[in-house]
């Protein structure tokens, strides 16, 4: 039997209404707070992944879903988002030109790890980016808008730790000393660290193999090389978050999986997803656009994992599907025609209505009716056709009333109280 791609799952209608209300939440909430909805395609240049991302990185050297075109162009299924907005946001012309610029994104990411609870191959995210400032206010705002997210969706436990990652100035002699302390401890490190002291030193801060976690917690820190404007940045961010009472820990030993990052870098964590486990992840990324070969262009966002959000929004608030207002029941396959035209009316009217297609006993009917948790059913027979009648059923109280065909429409709208 055919069977689904390991790690990307299918998502059905029970499911759904978590997926609903989460998007529903994301296009009110991130609308209000000044962005734009973007969608770009799922296949880029590798090479896009590559020279943001970063060559060193576990998502560009171990879990990108890569692929030939029939042209031999190698392309790869975004694992993230925010590279595809950056090249979309260049290619349009819009790096460096002044404004501040807001966009978020819904949509699957791709990566190759390995599957457990709340980890997936194909998995969602909710994201935006800002562009065009360096502000630590702009900082602030996005934080607070996830935060103002999060707690509409009445999250609990949840966590906001927040590092700085420094800049162009602080980072190479704090990448020096990173540098001296792995010398020290090289033998010990893994062979894949051994390999990233060579490539890029910072990604051993995340490597997640046992012996190098160990060694890595005596390691120098970025926060104690922070230059003045960097340490400056950080300051402001962190007292704006106090100002709007926001709780927070700063956490020295953050390095985030991405190379992009400098100054503001932070993760929201929930208990729950097994172990304490990151929701959302993001940071300021000034340098990225120019490194590309844009126009100077400081920018900041964020990416929320959906499934994670929905393991802990399961935990708290059990949601059903939308259960339909009514449910036509109709004796002997003569009444089809007669309940197909009941439904379309009463749809038409903005009720949600269905039925069954093939004429089965009332028993049988019924059942599906209250499987399907109908509010009501409305039944059809010879005696209602010839007197023009409907009779109808409250299912929840089994209250039943017959009504004129002419009269039901409005005696419908009155009872759900639709206008
Ligand atoms: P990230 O930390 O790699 O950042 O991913 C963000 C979030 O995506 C994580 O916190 C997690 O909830 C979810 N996630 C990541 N990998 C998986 C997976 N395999 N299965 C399920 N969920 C996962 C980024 O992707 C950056 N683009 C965020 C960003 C935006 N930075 C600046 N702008």
């Amino acid at each position: 039997m055919l069977s689904n791609v390991k790690g990307m799952n299918d998502i059905w209608p029970v499911e759904m209404p978590y997926w609903q209300l989460i998007e529903h939440m994301a296009h009110k909430i991130f609308t209000n707070c000044g962005f734009g909805e973007i969608r770009t395609p799922i296949l880029e240049q590798i090479e896009l992944f590559q020279r943001s991302v970063g060559e060193a990185t576990d998502i560009v050297q171990k879990e990108m879903f890569t692929l030939e075109d029939r042209k031999g162009r190698r392309l790869a299924m975004r694992p993230e988002g925010t590279a595809a907005v950056v090249r979309a946001m260049m290619q349009k012309g819009l790096d460096g030109n002044g404004e501040v610029l807001k966009y978020y994104y819904i949509g699957p990411m791709f990566r190759y790890e390995r599957p457990q609870k709340g980890r997936l191959r194909q998995f969602h995210q909710l994201g935006a980016e800002i562009f065009g400032t360096t502000a630590p206010l702009a900082d602030a705002d996005l934080l607070e808008s996830i935060w103002f997210f999060l707690e509409t969706l009445q999250l609990k436990g949840v966590e906001l730790q927040i590092n700085s990652l420094g800049d162009s100035t602080c980072r190479p002699p704090f990448r020096n000393a990173l540098l001296a302390f792995l010398k020290r401890h090289e033998k010990n490190l893994c062979a894949d660290c051994q390999r990233r002291m060579q490539t890029n030193p910072l990604r051993v801060l995340d490597c997640k193999e046992e012996g190098c976690i160990k060694i890595v917690a005596d390691a120098p820190m970025m926060i104690d090389y922070l230059c003045v404007a960097c340490r400056e940045h950080f300051e402001t961010v962190k007292n704006l978050l106090n100002a709007s009472k926001r709780n927070f820990t700063v956490n020295p030993r953050m390095a985030r999986g991405l190379d992009y990052y400098n100054r503001t870098v932070f993760e929201f964590v929930a208990e729950g997803i097994g172990a304490k486990s990151a929701i959302c992840g993001g940071g300021r990324y000034d340098d990225l656009i120019e490194s590309l070969g844009g126009k100077p262009t400081a920018a900041i966002g964020f990416a929320i994992g959906i499934e994670r959000l929905i393991l802990l929004l399961e935990q708290i608030k059990p949601l059903q599907p939308v259960a339909p207002d009514f449910w036509v029941i109709y004796m002997g396959d003569k009444l089809a025609d007669e309940a197909f035209k009941l439904a379309t009316v009463l749809r038409r009217e903005g009720f949600s209505c269905h039925f069954d297609y093939q004429s089965k006993s009332m028993k049988n009917q019924f059942g599906r009716a209250s499987k399907a948790n109908a509010r009501f059913a409305l039944i059809i027979g010879e005696d209602e056709i010839k007197n023009k009648e409907v009779t109808f059923k409250n299912l929840t109280t089994g209250q039943q009333q017959k009504f004129g065909r002419d009269q039901l429409q409005n005696h419908l709208k009155t009872l759900l109280g639709k206008s």
